[in-house]
């Protein structure tokens, strides 16, 4: 196993509690899985909504201009993990 990359940022996934490491220029929901983790995912695109989420705490970035979220869902706090990129450490829960 090699160590983290001093650049990484921590994601933590509650209620489980769950926690890795994703490059800034990764996507939460690839780390995510390359660590392990089963996110609820299904196209990687930001068009299906499948890994929904809510930020709790940090700052992302997202891969793409569109996301597949209102922008209602957008202030509410919501994120689609697949295209997301963390800019700092992030605390995410269940979109529900
Ligand atoms: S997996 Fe489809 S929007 Fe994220």
């Amino acid at each position: 196993m090699t160590a983290a990359d001093p650049q990484d940022f921590s994601i933590e996934i509650a209620p489980q509690g769950w926690r890795f490491d994703c490059a800034p220029a990764q996507t939460v929901l690839l780390a995510a899985l390359a660590q392990g983790h089963r996110l609820p995912h299904s196209c990687r695109n930001g068009t299906c909504r499948a890994c929904i989420a809510r930020l709790v705490e940090g700052q992302i970035a997202y891969r793409i201009e569109w996301p597949g979220l209102s922008a209602e869902e957008k202030a509410a706090g919501l994120i689609l993990p697949c295209v997301a990129c963390p800019r700092s450490d992030l605390k995410l829960a269940a979109a529900a």
